[in-house]
């Protein structure tokens, strides 16, 4: 599968990579952070101002946007990039995952899953065929592969049965997707906490050839070395010249780490999400703006911050808009948290060009120890 969709590895260093995704929509600059826009928002940003800190792509999907607005109502009204004001580059997961966390009384056979919508209660049904169908009508210019992912801990056999048929599902997803110019598809690794499992997932979506490939399956409740000895055991297995997008990770520490080891993609809601719960990331470590000992501190977020936000607003005034509920509270969090993601991601791409990865990764990792200062 080709068509115009490239990666670009420009620079290596130890396993990190630093390199560029061409995409019809535009070019993605890896190591890339990919905010979260599961109903084709990114929670309380303009999306230009999405892209003005450094986003060079956004996550959206399957499962939220087939239940609302509907798949057809988005491709009538000419695609998700255009109802959503984002022009540049857009990933869609393909719903199984937010099936299993979201809906109500789900019920999974070999075809698909069926499911009732938690906004209200209405059956619906996905498989590998429709989720394809569905990220085709959204627009999307990475599609991912149908899947199922257990939560971890989990009993081998489980985690097994789930690879199993996630691979057949893979099988199935890339018979459905439709080739289209710098459009692609993504394969999921699967396999729980189990190196044998993830070498046989890895191994055998490697012969199915994608696009690229994705970890899932990971973030789930395990800790962070279960997660890194996951991505040790399966990266060596994929082709070094395609994309390896980890799935939904991570905290800044998850992001530097799974980095070192050759990850060059990332999606999370936590920059967003611990905005809207009064969280500022920092390169002093978190902040929790809700603190009364904030009540008084004329001090902004971070002085030396490139965003502007950061740089402008009393850690009291954020504090009184937090305590207050008041929506520009969220606003300036989600936008100083949004910011600090995608700087954290420029300076490793910087660092890995100029061959100083290890280094960047320990004065970070000291900034942080020192706390708020
Ligand atoms: N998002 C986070 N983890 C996963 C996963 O395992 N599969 C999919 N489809 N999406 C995810």
């Amino acid at each position: 599968m080709t068509g115009g969709f490239r990666f670009n590895v420009t620079r290596t260093d130890g396993q990190a990579r630093t390199g560029v995704i061409a995409t019809a929509r535009g070019e993605i600059r890896t190591p890339a952070f990919m905010p979260v826009g599961t109903a084709a928002t990114v929670k309380a940003m303009h999306p230009e101002a999405v892209k003005a800190l450094g986003a060079d792509i956004v996550l959206a999907n399957t499962y939220h946007l087939m239940l609302r607005p509907g798949a057809e109502r988005v491709a009538e009204l000419g695609g998700l990039h255009r109802f959503m004001n984002w022009p540049w580059p857009i990933l869609t997961d393909s719903g199984g995952f937010q099936v299993m966390s979201l809906a109500k009384l789900r019920k999974l056979d070999e075809d698909g899953v069926t499911f009732q919508s938690h906004i209200d209660g209405a059956r619906h049904r996905l498989t590998p065929e429709r989720a394809m169908e569905i990220q085709a009508l959204l627009g999307s210019d990475i599609q991912m592969q149908f899947d199922e992912c257990v939560r971890l801990p989990c009993e081998e056999d489980e985690a097994r049965r789930a690879m199993l048929l996630s691979l057949r599902w893979a099988e199935r997803s890339r018979a459905a997707f439709t080739p289209a110019p710098g459009r692609a598809l993504f394969g999921i690794v699967q396999g729980g906490a189990s190196p044998a499992l993830r070498i046989e997932s890895a191994t055998a979506l490697t012969g199915m050839d994608f696009h690229g490939y994705a970890l899932g399956g990971l973030a789930v409740g395990e800790p962070q070395e279960i997660m890194l000895a996951m991505i040790e055991t399966a990266l060596p297995l994929l082709p070094a010249g395609k994309p390896r997008y980890l799935m939904g990770v991570g905290a800044p520490d998850d992001l530097l780490e799974s980095v070192r080891r050759g990850i060059d993609m990332f999606d999370c809601v936590m920059p967003t999400r611990a905005g809207r719960h009064g969280l500022a990331y920092t390169r002093r470590g978190r902040l929790n703006l809700r603190n009364a000992r904030h009540a008084g501190d004329p001090a902004p977020v971070d002085p030396l911050s490139a965003s502007a936000a950061a740089r402008t607003y009393s850690r009291a005034y954020l504090h009184h808009l937090v305590k207050s509920g008041e929506i520009l509270g969220m606003m300036l969090l989600t936008e100083i948290n949004l910011a600090y993601y995608e700087d954290l991601m420029e300076a490793a791409r910087r660092a890995i060009a100029a061959g100083d990865y290890a280094d960047f990764c320990a004065r970070t990792k000291e900034d942080w120890a020192l706390g708020e200062g």
